[in-house]
């Protein structure tokens, strides 16, 4: 078994999906009523947030999914109580912190990206970090660069052994001057979750404020924290010597909610999603309605819909908050294979996010991936070839085939394909999906969906 089918597997297994492949009956329109709760991107970090505080915390809506569970193993590596207490509720003690097993840290990390988040709250807590390899969607090199960058800068040790990346702070952390080279949305949260209990003031420059960074702030504001959110993307922050327990509802799951918007419009469908709320889409929005979806934004959610007629192609280029986000686009692919004419989307944050359209190809649709990307846009990382552009021309109807799911974002857009198909379609490494999309088999039967569980 390769590590993606491994790490797929172990999602399947730890969120309960009855198995990591599913046969889908495609060609039948999506419709009903769905709910999402919170952002993944969110959720992940308040749980490492809660490692700061000297009370324990209680964080709401939590989605039960897969990279959560390896947060919760992690933190409760660290000696942090998980503890269910309600639906969607999760209450986090972190009285008794303790330094973990590296081999219990080393079997979960592998699976996710948010380890390398614990590196600064570690390092108040326990004065050392040890970072095994990272895991994550195979979507690029994703390097670590800044995140240590700015840990150095905080006053960190970073030495390289075979276990891992050892961090130390002989003599504690200390406020910095820190310039990201890029928004990058990780290495903001770690300046923020480094930078709260370090000793005087931090000012950060080229700032990722996506709003899950926005959320993320909230709850360390309301655990005593001192954040101010400049002009120009710059953010101070001053230290403060304790930080206690946070009540949060956690912001809800755009990503998710762009998703099942997409598949409304590719399969043709009419579906509600409650939850998902206005602002944190609007971007998202704008772009649905110019390929000529239809939506309509209620108090408790916004119904996305297909009016019927032609859909139009549309021209995307990917770009940190507020533009398009990068997680929008592949959804968004499947139903740009329905439009009539030729869309361009353009990957700037990522430099292997259209790899999942090989399997569209496969399916029926008519696109052509550029490597190279498009010469007139510039590169958004500095130092590394970043580009990619993917031309598709439609309307060409999808027919069934079997699919292997590479990344989280990939793997719901192969799904969605699948049921906008006419025919058969046998879809493995479901369990992929599982990493970011709540009970999304539970949601697929609801909106009609025809599948059933293979294996
Ligand atoms: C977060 O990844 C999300 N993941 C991603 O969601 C999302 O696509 C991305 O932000 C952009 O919005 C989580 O929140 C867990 P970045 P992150 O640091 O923090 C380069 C999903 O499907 N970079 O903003 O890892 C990096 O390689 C996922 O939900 C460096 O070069 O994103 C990439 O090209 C996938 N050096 C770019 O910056 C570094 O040290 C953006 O990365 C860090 C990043």
């Amino acid at each position: 078994m390769n590590s993606l089918a491994k790490d797929s597997t172990a999602a399947a297994k730890r969120t309960g999906l009855l198995s990591n492949q599913i046969i889908i009956n495609g060609g039948k329109p999506l419709r009903g009523r769905i709910n999402v709760r919170g952002a993944k991107n969110l959720a992940t970090k308040a749980m490492v947030a809660a490692l700061l505080a000297d009370t324990p915390s209680v964080l709401k809506d939590v989605p039960a999914i897969s990279d959560v569970r390896v947060v919760t193993g992690m933190l409760e590596a660290y000696g942090v109580t998980v503890t269910e207490t309600g639906d969607g509720e999760l209450t986090l003690d972190p009285g008794n912190v303790l330094k973990a097993h590296f081999a219990k840290i080393d079997a979960l990390a592998g699976s996710s990206r948010i380890p390398i988040l614990f590196c600064g709250p570690l390092l108040h807590r326990l004065g050392e970090a040890l970072i095994p390899d990272l895991g994550g969607c195979r979507i690029g090199d994703r390097p670590i660069d800044f995140h240590l960058d700015a840990l150095r800068a905080f006053g960190a040790v970073v030495d390289k052994s075979y276990e891992g990346i050892r961090l130390t702070a002989p003599d504690g952390l200390h406020g910095a001057d820190i310039d990201l080279p890029y928004p990058s949305v990780g290495a903001t949260e770690q300046v923020l979750l480094t930078a709260v209990l370090a000793r005087g003031v931090t000012e950060l420059k080229g700032a990722a404020i996506e709003p899950e960074i926005m959320d993320l702030i909230a709850i360390l504001q309301k655990m005593g924290a001192i954040i101010n959110v400049e002009p120009d993307r710059v953010i101070f922050i001053e230290g403060v010597e304790k930080l206690s327990g946070y009540n949060h509802r956690a912001l809800f799951d755009r990503n998710e909610a762009a998703s099942w918007a997409s598949a409304a419009l590719a399969t043709g469908g009419d579906i509600f999603v409650e939850g998902a709320k206005q602002q944190e889409l609007m971007t998202f929005l704008n772009i649905f309605r110019k390929v000529g979806g239809a939506f309509d934004i209620a108090e408790d959610g916004i119904r996305f819909w297909h009016p019927g007629g032609i859909l139009k192609p549309v021209v995307i280029e990917t770009d940190v908050h507020p533009g398009f986000m990068t997680d929008w686009q592949q959804p968004l692919i499947v139903a740009l294979t329905q439009a009539e004419g030729r869309s361009v989307v353009h990957e700037t944050v990522y430099e292997n996010r259209l790899g999942f359209t090989s399997a569209l190809i496969e399916m029926g649709a008519n696109i052509d991936v550029f490597e190279e990307g498009l010469e007139s846009i510039s590169r958004r990382v500095p130092r590394r070839p970043l580009e990619q552009a993917a031309v598709i021309i439609g309307p060409t109807p999808l027919h069934g085939a079997d699919v292997e799911i590479p990344d989280l974002r990939g793997g719901f857009s192969h799904l969605i394909a699948a049921l906008t198909a006419e025919g058969q379609s046998t879809v493995s490494n479901i369990g992929i999906i599982a990493r970011g999309y709540e009970h999304f088999t539970d949601k697929l039967q609801s909106l009609g969906a025809d599948f059933v569980y293979e294996g």
